[in-house]
């Protein structure tokens, strides 16, 4: 393989082989492909892009670059949910548990939370106990005793991700359909999956602006994942205004309990029963059904004790993680909410400090905003539009500020 000329191939829009593509990522992953030519040629697809082939090609390499979970013949099927990311998106918690009602296995690796975006594993952490780096021996274990498991990326799961990302990131290729594509299938399709539904994001919280950018993405995504044997599918779901009432870690576990009881906001419960539907074997009403009777309510928290947490506390989150300061944000005028942005929302939650501005960053999980009313509902001057959790009453003042910025009233 001589690197210099697959790289100008890319460059002048050529198109890569599979085999090139395997010899470049297993060169990658063990250092003998330095990270300078690695750039060049992730700004080579930035610009020229991929083919499905290439794009298949790359995430079968990329996946192969470690270890993938191994499930005995005659399991059930193996599905999952990846999402793209937003505010107040915690339905990975609902739906685990409830597709695993419908007798599937869902082994789902999850991320953390960075910038505006939360992540499953932090909110799966703020339940005392909860622990979300298992072995792959207690991964094994729990999806067989419960058929659901929740846990973090393994050191051994794509390494070659974790490296083209920490470069991508640092040289201007992160936005490319084909790379994105790669990263998130190969650590998806790592779980040993039949069917995958991916929920991509549009809008001002979301990392997909426009309905159009999400819809490329979708169609790169399910084209590549189908081509790769797994069942894949697609729901767009905007962003412009966060998902259910709730955003910030313990604040949106407690809200999942709710939606689990049956008693969840409607636009969450929605987009949950959607993405359940589409690679469930029983239709949405059988769904709707389980998580009305409090069946996939059961299976949440016996993988919450197989998993180490308190099961106890799950019914009372706020209590638990209880906010030293909690401030009521008023409408100051009567009329219809239009607007409730995601994005200013999610910027006052992440100053808040339930996110992460760097990787490395602690997260707080008593805090957030909850019982927020949404867009399309009327409102009179002076009633409660949501509640700010806060550790200082100078905090509280400072997202509100930004979050009436984002708030619409006519
Ligand atoms: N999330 C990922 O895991 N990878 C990307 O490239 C972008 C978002």
């Amino acid at each position: 393989m001589h690197i210099p000329s697959l790289i100008e191939r890319k460059r002048e829009g050529g198109a890569l082989s599979s085999d090139d593509i395997h010899a470049l990522i297993a060169a990658f992953t063990c250092g003998e492909m330095p990270d300078y030519q690695m750039s060049a040629l992730a700004m080579a697809i930035y610009f020229k892009g991929m083919s499905t082939e290439e794009t298949a090609a790359l995430t079968h390499a990329m996946l192969h670059s470690g270890s993938s979970l191994q499930w005995p013949a005659g399991s059930p099927p193996r599905v999952d949910k990846h999402s793209t990311g937003g505010i107040g998106d915690k339905t990975s918690l609902i739906i685990a548990p409830l597709l695993a009602c419908d007798g599937l296995w869902v082994p789902m690796i999850s991320g953390r939370g960075l910038g505006i975006t939360g992540g499953t594993l932090d909110k799966l952490e703020s339940i005392p106990g909860f622990r979300t780096q298992l072995s792959e021996a207690e991964i094994y274990r729990v999806i067989e005793a419960v058929g659901c498991a929740m846990i973090g990326q393994t050191a051994d799961i794509c390494p070659a991700d974790k490296k083209l990302y920490a470069l991508r990131d640092v040289t201007g290729t992160v936005p490319s359909i084909p790379l994105i594509t790669a990263s998130i299938l190969s650590k998806k399709l790592a779980e040993g999956l039949d069917r995958l539904v991916l929920d991509v994001k549009y809008g001002t919280g979301a990392f997909m602006k426009t309905q159009s950018a999400a819809q490329e993405l979708a169609d790169s995504m399910v084209r590549t994942g189908n081509a790769l044997g797994v069942r894949s599918s697609v729901r767009l779901s905007p962003m412009s205004e966060p998902t259910g009432e709730a955003a910030g870690n313990a604040l949106e576990v407690a809200e999942a309990v709710r939606c689990l009881k049956g008693q969840g906001p409607a636009d969450l419960e929605d987009i949950v029963l959607d993405l359940c539907a589409a690679v469930a074997n029983s239709p949405r009403e059988v769904l709707k059904q389980r998580l009305h009777s409090g069946a996939a309510w059961t299976k949440f928290q016996q993988m919450v004790a197989a998993q180490g947490g308190d099961v106890a506390a799950l019914e009372r989150m706020e209590s638990v993680h209880y906010a030293p300061v909690i401030q009521e944000l008023k409408a100051d005028r009567s009329g219809k909410i239009t607007g409730m942005d995601a994005r200013s929302i999610g910027q006052a939650v992440l100053e808040l400090g339930a996110g992460r501005s760097r990787a490395s960053d602690p997260v707080d999980f008593v805090v957030g905003v909850d019982r927020m009313m949404k867009v399309g509902m009327d409102v009179s001057a002076g009633q409660v539009l949501l509640r700010i959790h806060a550790r200082t009453e100078a905090a509280a003042a400072t997202a509100s500020l930004l979050i009436r910025q984002g708030i619409q009233i006519v």
